[in-house]
């Protein structure tokens, strides 16, 4: 799929918030600093669309930016981000959990994994909670280009070999890198794919 044009809609902390559910959604979601907007910036091809940054904490809103005039990617706040006081983590997670629960044109949401560590709790947990929720996810692992491909390989492996000890059945993944735009296509071609599917719910 050609990006032709990406363009920034809204910023709020307020899941009801949001613009009308007429397109199509694809929401961006991970630990803090996993790469979640620099992604959007390489799947976009615009280095400054969303915001990034080497600290984490750096998104704090759900963030809107339409596509092709077409279709929304999503920015969210990263989960798991320690530095961050115990009352704007609780708040960050009942926003960011609102929104995956209530927006119902979000088609698919795409839970990042920093490829360079092994298999962490939080992110099985925050997976295993979308299953038992029926939120349908893929999963990107990010920065592929800090490691060799044989080296990314093994932690895929190693990741799906955790997961199948309690699935029965693993969800789609990407293997990705911001940098190298590894993975874009990828990407791009299961949102094209998805998009031909979606049906607009009258309650708008
Ligand atoms: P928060 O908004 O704070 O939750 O972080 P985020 O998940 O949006 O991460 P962000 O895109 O801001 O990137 C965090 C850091 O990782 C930045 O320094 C990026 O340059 C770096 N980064 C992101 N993706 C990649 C990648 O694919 N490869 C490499 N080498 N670095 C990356
Ligand atoms: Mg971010």
């Amino acid at each position: 799929m050609q990006i032709t044009e990406a363009r920034f809609i809204q910023s709020t902390p307020n899941p009801a918030k949001t613009p009308p559910p007429d397109k199509p959604e694809y929401a961006f979601i991970g630990r803090s600093n996993v790469g979640k907007s620099s992604l959007i910036n390489a799947l976009t091809h615009q280095s400054h669309l969303a915001k990034t940054s080497q600290t984490p904490g750096k998104t704090q809103l759900i963030n809107h930016f339409l596509v092709n005039a077409s279709w929304y990617l999503v920015d969210l706040p990263g989960y798991g981000y320690a530095r961050v006081s115990k009352s704007d983590r609780e708040k960050f997670e009942k926003m960011i959990r609102t929104y995956l629960e209530k927006r119902e044109n979000l088609l698919c949401t795409f839970v990042l994994i920093d490829i360079r560590h092994e298999p962490q709790r939080l992110d099985l947990e925050f997976m295993e909670d979308l299953a038992e929720r029926d939120i349908p996810f893929q999963m990107v692992f990010t920065k592929a280009d800090k490691l060799t491909p044989n080296q990314a390989l093994a932690r895929v492996e190693a990741y799906r070999t955790v997961m199948l000890e309690s699935w029965e059945e693993l969800p789609p993944y990407f293997l990705t890198s911001a940098v190298s735009q590894q993975g874009r296509e990828d990407i791009l071609a299961a949102i094209n794919a998805m998009n031909k599917l979606f049906v607009p719910q009258k309650n708008w």
